[in-house]
């Protein structure tokens, strides 16, 4: 049984330290959040994890996990401190905050009276290794204790978060001490999982590229669903139809409102800052966050259009179904909803909405939202003219939608569905009453915005490019 201290008792620092618990260890997990944990050691979770209620119940029972405040009760007689700390965006709106990293080094250095391992979860900009080291060296009272720094990215998905733990794809480990890298390795032989161990540098990396391709996966089928639309192309089928490609794969490719989260858009744009401070311009980066941007507000425009163009939001009442920037989370970081109540508000709208479990946490952050919050779906659509749907929850999916309809206001043509995560078919919708959008389903081509085939190529601005571009080409060859 090894002693382990985590650092920072949030969504990645309270699943590490309850599944390590679980696996046998004795682990005890630092907050500086009184109140957290005070919730923690009343038996109550602070956030909301399938899962994760049961595990911290049994090894709390077990005297295997335990909640602090105070790092001279944390840090003392451990053999692994785990750094998982928020590491948001910082100041200047572009690299990654990394005040509550030094901190925790701080705290950890002074409270430290023994030779231990520390290791970085936190997602942490390249070269942050170096730099925890260097702030624990700082500030160690006893200069003889041996402290090494291992990086440890983490690659849980909340909502999934306990699962992801157990039955990890991989293990990644960093260092520039092998043993102790090797030692970090012990900790997950449990889990069968594949282990790589590399150097600080490239552990650290592992975690930006990866997060980096997995939002291009999200931005490319999106750029996808756009073209498809103007097409007359399903990029729900499209997408089913690429995944079968073993190289491609299905996963990410999920037209929607785009990625939130807590993690995608601050580690995109801390990575897009690295490479920028080192002379490079990221320019794949650049581009999907900005189709991220421009994603989100294709909701608003979708139904500000349908309901009759410029203006035509003033007054109106507008359910959002979801809060949470995804399913089977409390989490509202950085979710669209945010940006989309946002929008709608600034465009007169009278927002309705419902979450099954993030209410609590937009009332937190959005204290000053003048929205409706409503117990159910159909309490938020009730007397509306438009509906958005946000969030992928699996009830929205199970939704009536000639229930939903039939509570709705009367608009000419049927009131207004955009299924930001294509959750139903224009077919099902309509049948129920509704005008029904969803991404990237054909709808500018079924609705005759765009050219048939045959017809006469319009003077756009693609359309010129691409005699540019053919031009180019005879030319050179
Ligand atoms: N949430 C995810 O899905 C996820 C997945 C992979 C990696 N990560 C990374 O893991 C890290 C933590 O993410 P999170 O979502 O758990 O964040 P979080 O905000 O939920 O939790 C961080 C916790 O650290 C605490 N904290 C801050 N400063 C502290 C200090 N000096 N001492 C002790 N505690 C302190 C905060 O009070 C908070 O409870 C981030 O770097 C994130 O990028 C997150």
């Amino acid at each position: 049984m090894k002693r382990i201290c985590v650092v920072g008792t949030g969504y990645v620092g309270l699943v590490t330290g309850a599944c390590l618990a679980d696996l046998g260890n004795s682990v005890i997990c630092l907050d500086i959040v009184d109140e957290k944990i005070e919730r923690l050691r009343a038996g109550e979770l602070p956030i909301f994890e399938p899962g994760l209620d049961a595990i911290v119940r049994r090894t709390v029972a077990a005297k295997r996990l335990s909640f602090t405040t105070d790092y001279s009760e944390g840090v003392p007689g451990v053999d692994y401190i785990f750094i998982a700390v928020n590491t948001p965006t910082g100041p200047d709106g572009a690299g990654a905050d990394m005040s509550h990293v030094e901190d925790a080094a701080k705290s950890i250095a002074e409270n430290l009276t023994h030779d231990v391992i520390v290791i970085n979860k936190s997602t942490m900009p390249v070269g942050s290794g170096n730099l925890v080291s260097q702030r624990i060296h700082e500030h160690l009272r006893d200069t003889s204790l041996k402290v090494s720094v291992v990086s440890n990215p983490e690659f849980l998905r909340e909502g999934v978060a306990v699962h992801d733990f157990k039955n990890p794809d991989r293990i990644v480990l960093g260092s520039t001490d092998r043993d102790a890298a090797d030692a970090v390795a012990k900790l997950y032989l449990p889990l069968r999982a594949p282990i790589m161990i590399t150097n600080l540098y490239t552990a650290e990396m592992i975690k930006y590229a990866s997060n980096a391709f997995l939002a291009t996966k999200i931005s490319f089928i999106n750029e996808m669903a756009r073209i498809c639309d103007l097409l007359g192309a399903d990029v729900t089928e499209v997408a089913e139809g690429m995944g079968y490609d073993k190289r491609i794969g299905r996963a990410f490719l999920n037209a929607g409102l785009g990625y939130g989260g807590s993690c995608f858009p601050k580690d995109i744009k801390a990575l897009a800052f690295m490479a920028d401070e080192v002379g490079l311009h990221p320019q794949l980066i650049e581009a999907v966050m900005k189709i991220n941007h421009d994603q989100r507000r294709l909701a608003v425009e979708r139904l500000e259009a349908a309901l009759g163009g410029s203006d035509s939001l003033r007054g109106k009442n507008i359910a959002v179904l979801g809060l949470a920037f995804k399913d089977n989370t409390d989490d509202m970081r950085e979710a669209p909803a945010i940006d989309i109540i946002n929008w709608l508000i600034e465009a007169g709208a009278n927002v309705h909405t419902y979450d099954p479990v993030a209410v609590e946490t937009a009332q937190r952050i959005q204290p000053d939202w003048q929205v409706r919050y409503c117990d159910d779906e159909l309490a938020a659509v009730t007397g509306c003219q438009g509906v958005i749907i946000v969030t992928e929850w699996k009830r929205f999916r199970e939704l009536n939608l000639a229930e939903l309809r039939a509570v709705m206001a009367e608009v000419e043509g049927g009131p207004v569905l955009i299924d930001g995560r294509n959750l139903f078919n224009a077919e099902e919708a309509t049948i129920a009453g509704f005008r029904y959008f969803g991404i990237g389903r054909g709808v500018e081509r079924a609705r005759g915005v765009t050219r048939s085939r045959g017809e006469k190529r319009s003077d756009t601005k693609a359309a010129r490019n691409l005699h540019k571009y053919n031009g180019d080409l005879r030319e050179q060859q």
